[in-house]
């Protein structure tokens, strides 16, 4: 069964006629640009702004039209994965790079729903590393500066020797913590260090969460 596919299309009955529609990234989301391509085919009339270039070119080839923020002022919801979620709904996201424009979107989104397979549900942030978006210029100074907030760092790579690029051209460190106690705490010291563009902690943000179950079963969160 496959239980990312079942939360991912679940996520489109929040979907009305008219609506900017933030398209998220990830193995989860992609059910859900799915979903809605198949909608749009059958008429129905929606704008969708994408997270990153993959779920851009997905949802082109599912040939739902797109707008940018040069269009729109506002999103009326975005449906995005997770890579870890709390029992208070706060997430870590950026486990495929998308994290910076995944945030940018949620925030201008009046609602965000998130889609996920049960292995996300977490008791505490953390066991997954954080991953933090850096500029390339001076990512040691940034490197150090984060591990002083008692983290190990490793730098994304593609390979032995490649570091991993963003869309929008920067590296990602992923951020081992034992664990995250306060995570909108943390989320601030981050951003306050120089180099550091956004990280993956999504405090406050979160809607609703709808969770597949390896049982076929399938959930809404709600905050
Ligand atoms: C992309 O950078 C991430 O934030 C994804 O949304 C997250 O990794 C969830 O991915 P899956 O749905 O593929 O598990």
């Amino acid at each position: 069964m496959n239980v990312k596919k079942l939360a991912g299309e679940k996520a489109v009955e929040f979907v009305k006629e008219g609506m900017i529609i933030g398209l998220g990234t990830g193995s989860t989301a992609y059910w859900t640009v799915q979903k809605l391509g198949e909608l749009v085919k059958n008429g129905l009339n929606i704008k969708g702004i994408p997270t990153s270039k993959s779920t851009e070119k997905l949802a082109l080839e599912m040939n739902i039209p797109l707008v940018s923020f040069s269009d729109v002022n506002h999103i009326d919801i975005t449906i995005d994965g997770a890579d870890e979620i709390n029992p208070t709904l706060d997430l870590i996201k950026g486990g495929g790079g998308a994290l910076l424009r995944e945030k940018i979107v949620a925030f201008a989104s009046k609602k965000l729903v998130v889609v996920a397979d049960e292995s996300k549900c977490v008791k505490k942030l953390g066991s997954f590393p954080l991953p933090v978006e850096i500029t390339p210029f001076g990512y040691e100074v940034t490197k150090r500066e984060i591990q002083k907030l008692k983290c190990h760092t490793k730098l994304r790579k593609i390979n032995k020797n490649e570091a991993f690029i963003t869309d929008n051209r920067n590296y990602i460190l992923d951020c081992y913590f034992e664990s995250i106690i306060d995570p909108l705490h943390l989320h601030t010291k981050l951003n306050l260090i120089p180099g550091v563009v956004e990280n993956g902690l999504f405090v406050n943000m979160t809607d609703q969460v709808i969770i597949g179950y390896n049982d076929g079963k399938v959930k809404v969160l709600d905050k």
